[in-house]
């Protein structure tokens, strides 16, 4: 798929159908994130695979705003290290490509960043050096969004010129 197809047509999956997705798949994921360039290329993240009902059961209770994790068919917890600087974005990062790979392959995603995290450090023992950042559920759309278009502002309320506020050169020619 097209990169430039990709991103406008991929929207958040939250309803999965029961369709497995191939481990193929699964790698093409990981191996996204491992590729995706971090803050000095310190690669501090570490990825947890969550494969089998009980343990994706699991991420959904210890979630407080991605219940619907559950229905998907695997899953992948996000740890970054707090000390360095920007491990926020980095996870954004890699969620990003690994959202843009399983959509290359027709595999929705979506993305929660609510734990009680405590538990969630329990149950997946997640080293006190390491916190979860995000967490993504992946699968085949129960719901096809194919052709829905994205809830957007237009580029002119968000992207400037020069300078805050002043109009795109290209969008005031068209
Ligand atoms: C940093 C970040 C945190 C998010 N956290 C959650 C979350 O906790 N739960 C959830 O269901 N969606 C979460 N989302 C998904 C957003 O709701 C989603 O990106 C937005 O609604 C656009 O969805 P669309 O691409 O399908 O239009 C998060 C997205 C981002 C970028």
């Amino acid at each position: 798929m097209d990169t430039i197809d990709a991103i406008a047509t991929k929207l958040e999956t939250r309803q999965f159908d029961q369709k497995k997705v191939p481990d193929e798949v699964k790698m093409k994921v990981l191996e996204s994130a491992r590729l995706t360039g971090s803050s000095n290329n310190t690669q501090h993240w570490r990825f947890i695979l969550l494969e089998d009902p009980q343990s994706v059961g699991r991420l959904a209770d210890d979630s407080t705003t991605g219940p619907w994790v559950r229905g998907a068919n695997f899953a992948v917890l996000i740890l970054t290290d707090p000390k360095v600087n920007g491990h926020m974005i980095d996870a954004g990062r890699a969620l990003q490509d690994m959202q843009l790979a399983a959509w290359n392959y027709g595999v929705g995603s979506g993305i929660f960043t609510g734990f009680n995290q405590e538990k969630l450090k329990q149950d997946f023992a997640i080293p006190p050096n390491l916190v979860p950042t995000a967490a993504l559920g992946f699968g085949y759309a129960a719901v096809k969004k194919t052709g829905k278009r994205k809830e957007r502002k237009p580029l002119e309320q968000i992207a400037y010129s020069g300078k805050y506020g002043q109009p795109l050169k290209m969008a005031a020619a068209k």
